[in-house]
């Protein structure tokens, strides 16, 4: 006799976090994928795809009437930092008009929200954060990724919010990450600049999706602090990245943040205090050193490509 599992949906199925999704949630559900255009390459066994953008109601009021979902996980965001300070209507659209619709057709058949956030929606000024923290987004896609919690919690949904930072990982064809571009790089023999006065957590995407899973599981309605469990700046992160790898941290020179004139202003003294989703949800998140070993072990096979 065929078990039916409990559907749920992964927008972004396609990006780092959504890959990660969709691999974990197989096990326990029936899996269907929203990405914008559906690439074999990235396609993962047993997860059904769907092609579409979320910032149109239509097509998830069809697909969340048509499979009931338990669960809507949101991994899909506009996340081109600077681009979004010029590109400003597509980033509201994807990052806060879509989490509004979601919202909205997930209340049509009663499903949970899963949304994912960012510590950008913080100034930097004095972090590590908690939950209760006061944000203050400095460019636009921290503004809209704040719009985008808002209108989540006033939205009448069942919902609950992960704020995560520096996501790294591998899964085949997602885009570079800091850890990929960093070992890419050194792998090269290139030379790399790396800022050492923007402070994180550095987050393994495996971990996150698994904690996320935990989180919709919970039932609980709140915003959580989900990161790996150290704060470290970007530049001894990197000369961590290559020591780890074996590979020579004496190309990474040590640069400010302002020497990249970079479009969209950056939270420096950013990070987060998880304690409270450690407690509450009952998770355990990596530190530097353990989260870069966890990820070795998956990026073997690919260094060992010519
Ligand atoms: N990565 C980090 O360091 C980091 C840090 C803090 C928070 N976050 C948050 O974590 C979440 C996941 O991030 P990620 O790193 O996994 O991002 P990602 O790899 O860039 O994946 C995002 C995915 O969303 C899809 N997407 C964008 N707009 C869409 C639309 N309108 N309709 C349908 N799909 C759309 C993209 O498709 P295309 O490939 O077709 O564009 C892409 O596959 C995001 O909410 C992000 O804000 C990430």
């Amino acid at each position: 006799m065929q078990i039916l599992k409990p559907k749920v949906i992964v927008t972004g199925a396609h990006g780092l976090l959504g890959s990660k999704l969709v691999r974990l949630l197989r096990e326990k559900y029936d899996v269907y994928g929203i990405v914008r255009e559906f690439r074999q390459p990235y396609a993962v066994d047993g997860v059904e795809y769907i092609e579409g953008d979320i910032s149109k109601y239509k097509l998830l009021s069809k697909v969340a009437r048509q499979l009931h979902p338990k669960f809507i996980f949101n991994a899909a965001a506009y996340t081109n930092v600077d681009r979004s300070e010029t590109e400003k209507e597509a980033c509201w659209r994807t990052n806060v008009e879509a989490v509004e619709y979601l919202a909205r057709a997930a209340r049509l058949v009663d499903a949970r929200v899963i949304h994912v956030s960012t510590d950008y929606v913080f100034d930097g000024r004095n972090g590590p954060y908690r939950e209760e923290d006061r944000p203050n987004p400095l460019g636009y896609y921290a503004k809209s990724k704040l719009a985008g919690e808002n209108v989540l919690v006033a939205s009448g949904a069942n919902y609950a919010i992960a704020r995560t930072m520096v996501v790294y990982g591998y899964s085949p064809g997602v885009r570079m990450n800091f850890v990929t571009w960093v070992i890419e790089q050194l792998r090269l023999g290139k030379s790399i600049r790396v800022v050492d006065d923007q402070f994180g957590n550095p987050t393994l995407a495996d971990e996150l999706a698994e904690a996320l899973i935990v989180l919709a599981e919970s039932q609980i309605q709140d915003i959580f602090h989900i990161s790996g469990s150290e704060v470290i700046d970007r530049y001894h992160f990197a000369l961590a990245i290559a020591e780890e790898f074996g590979l020579d941290g004496s190309r990474i020179e040590r640069i400010k943040t302002a020497d990249l004139n970079q479009a969209a202003p950056r939270p420096l003294q950013s990070g987060f205090i998880i304690e409270k989703a450690e407690k509450t949800l009952g998770i355990r998140m990596s530190d530097v050193r353990t989260g870069l070993r966890k990820f070795k072990q998956q990026y073997q096979p690919v260094l060992r490509q010519p």
